[in-house]
């Protein structure tokens, strides 16, 4: 059983991914997509996309994180897994998943799963490229308008020589509309001789507990709901309790998040930004997460955010 941290474009990113893993309870990561069209990228897009190649591949709690490609054209695609391997990537993940209509209009994405025979020669032409010792992943939907491919694409991803598919279980067209269709990632498992992972819809314990059920899948891929309650990956692992921690165990890690932003880019929109948009999903879990987001609304300036942040983490 593990459990596995989604990537997550404009929101998982290598600070995310630093935070969530130390919170605990992750067992792997995925990085956002690193898009891949014709040509071979340089050292610096993988190490801005995946600074956990400088530090073996690993976020500083230790957790692996596969780099994933998105693109359409085997060989281009192989040459670039080839590098990212090269640089230490410890796996490489395909997406055939990505919805966004600016991806799929340029062949990327959710729309190959149009394309079995083409899913199969990007798999194959990736395992190929990158060292018998490094896994070959790939992460798709049930299909792009309807499902009646989504066994087909599964079967083809594995003709390739991955070795395991992530499905997340809805079609681009259901694109994030609740629910996820957790019967289909299991007709998918049946279908296929390597391991499946579940995604989709997952934002409490009684929901991992479910889709495990329901999809027979003892690896299970949580996105946006860890992001909302950074401690379910830890009361998976421990199996309990239901109930997440309170708030007051949450913000010092949120705080975290924002220094380490605003460590990063020694400017103050990108960081004060980013601890709205994860105050925006944190309400979800915490009220307070809503009170800390008005408290700092109209705030422009990194250094006032701190300032209010810190009253919050005394209690004030
Ligand atoms: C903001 C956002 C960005 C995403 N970016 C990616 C991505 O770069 N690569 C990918 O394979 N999936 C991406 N996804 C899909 C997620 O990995 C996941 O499949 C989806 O959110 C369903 O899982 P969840 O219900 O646990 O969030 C993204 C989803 C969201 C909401």
């Amino acid at each position: 059983m593990k459990l596995v941290l989604a990537p997550m474009e404009g929101l998982v990113d290598a600070v995310m991914r630093d935070v969530l893993t130390r919170v605990g309870g992750i067992d792997l990561c995925v990085t956002e997509f690193v898009r891949v069209t014709s040509a071979l990228l340089p050292n610096r897009t993988f190490e801005r996309l995946a600074p956990e190649l400088q530090t073996g591949g690993k976020t500083r709690a230790g957790v692996p994180v596969r780099v994933q490609l998105l693109g359409s054209d085997p060989a281009c695609l192989a040459d670039n897994a080839a590098k990212a391997a090269s640089l230490g990537a410890p796996g490489i993940d395909l997406n055939f998943g990505c919805p966004a209509p600016s991806v799929n209009r340029h062949r990327g994405g959710a729309v190959l799963l149009k394309e079995p025979e083409l899913l199969r020669d990007i798999v194959e032409a990736v395992r190929a490229a990158v060292p018998a010792a490094t896994p070959v992943t790939a992460k798709m939907r049930l299909g792009y308008e309807d499902k009646s491919l989504a066994l087909a694409c599964a079967q083809a991803i594995v003709a390739g020589g991955a070795d395991e598919l992530t499905v997340h279980g809805r079609t681009k067209v259901e694109g994030y509309k609740p629910p996820a269709h957790w019967d289909w990632i299991a007709r998918i498992r049946e279908s296929v001789p390597i391991p499946v992972v579940a995604n989709g819809e997952v934002w409490t314990l009684a929901d991992y507990r479910a889709i495990r059920a329901e999809s027979g899948c003892d690896t299970v891929m949580i996105g946006r709901g860890l992001v909302a309650c950074p401690d379910l990956a830890l009361r998976i692992a421990a199996d309990g309790p239901d109930a997440p921690r309170a708030w007051s165990e949450t913000l010092p890690w949120v705080v975290d998040l924002f220094r380490q932003c605003r460590e990063r880019s020694g400017e103050d929109r990108y960081p004060v930004a980013r601890l709205k948009q994860w105050l925006g999903l944190l309400k979800r879990t915490w009220p307070e997460a809503a009170e800390t987001f008005e408290r700092i609304r109209r705030e422009q300036e990194a250094a006032r955010v701190d300032l209010a942040l810190q009253g919050l983490l005394r209690g004030e």
